[in-house]
């Protein structure tokens, strides 16, 4: 299934992929992956969310979305080269690949030919929201490796902050954790554990803080419908797009330095043929960070 909202908007892929991980469940990956994709959706991009969770996925309702098909499909057909016909679209425009209904679908799927199945939609997504499996599963890793940024979501309580300083280390190893960014989900200012103390505590650098939503959180879930949608003007909400801006500042402007890169590129098209050949995923992103 193709999305035909987006055929009117810019074909410029960032190509970018955010791994939403964690080392406890709970602690709110799904609320920040659909939340996220949600606020990044009304930047009019090609915004996809993979559920990696393949076991006990949910971010399907949490969009109430009902796939038909799912990872299992691809996976039995062995059809990841037709991957875009297992799209669930969303209204927001969002492009969901849901996990399988049952959770012993999970391993028809394994976690090399999961990691080949990110690269590929890397390709064409602009950006891909990963809802990753709880801890260091060989498919939450392939994930994470694929990733260009790693979103460590935990709450503010010790035992979840324990284990997250482990698998921070752990990815230290691995060479990974320069890709990682701290989001402390559930956050109080009654929390025990005060803010400042979240990077000497897990080891993190950058942090990023959530707010605890006793209230609209979990019907936000029930309902199937985003925060940032239904409550924009709530903190979760502002936060959520605080944290889209801060992890791509330039979203706007790279839309609009994109217009200047067309015009000069429509002066020269016909004499230089197709503009991806030398727009490369690499000068777009060294753009958009300069
Ligand atoms: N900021 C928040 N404030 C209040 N409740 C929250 C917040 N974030 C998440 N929750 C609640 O915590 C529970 C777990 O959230 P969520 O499903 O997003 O976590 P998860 O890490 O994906 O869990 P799982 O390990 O089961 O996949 C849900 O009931 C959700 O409503
Ligand atoms: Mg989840």
């Amino acid at each position: 299934m193709t999305n035909d909202k987006h055929q009117t908007l810019e074909t410029y892929p960032l190509h970018e992929v955010i791994a939403v991980c964690g080392a406890v469940g709970g602690a709110g990956r799904t609320s920040v992956t659909v939340n996220l994709a949600a606020s990044l959706a009304k930047k009019k991009r090609r915004i996809r969310i993979v559920d990696g969770d393949l076991q006990f996925g949910d971010t399907a309702l949490a969009l109430d979305l009902q796939p038909s098909l799912t990872v299992k499909d691809i996976a039995e057909r062995e059809d990841e080269k037709n991957v875009h016909d297992y799209w669930t679209v969303h209204e927001s425009g969002i492009e969901l690949l849901a996990a399988p209904h049952r959770p012993e679908h999970a391993d028809l799927m394994t976690a090399d030919r999961f990691g080949s199945l990110i690269e590929s939609l890397q390709i064409s997504s602009d950006i891909l929201v990963v809802d990753a499996e709880t801890g260091l599963t060989e498919r939450s890793l392939q994930v994470m490796e694929k990733a260009d940024r790693i979103l460590l979501v935990t709450t503010p309580r010790m035992a979840a902050l324990k284990h997250t300083r482990l698998m921070a280390e752990t990815l230290q190893v691995l060479d990974l954790k320069h890709k990682v960014d701290l989001i402390v989900n559930q956050f109080t200012a009654d929390s025990v554990m005060k803010a400042k103390e979240m990077t000497e505590l897990t080891g993190v650098e950058n942090v990023h803080f959530l707010p605890y939503d006793y209230k609209r959180m979990p019907k936000s879930l029930d309902v199937g419908i985003p925060l940032v949608e239904s409550n924009p003007k709530l903190s979760f909400s502002i936060e959520i797009g605080k944290l889209a801006e801060e992890l791509f500042p330039n979203l706007q402007n790279t839309r609009e330095k994109q217009s200047a890169v067309n015009k000069m590129m429509n002066r020269l098209k016909g004499s230089r043929g197709n503009r991806h050949e030398f727009i490369s995923k690499t000068s777009i992103k060294d753009s958009r960070r300069s």
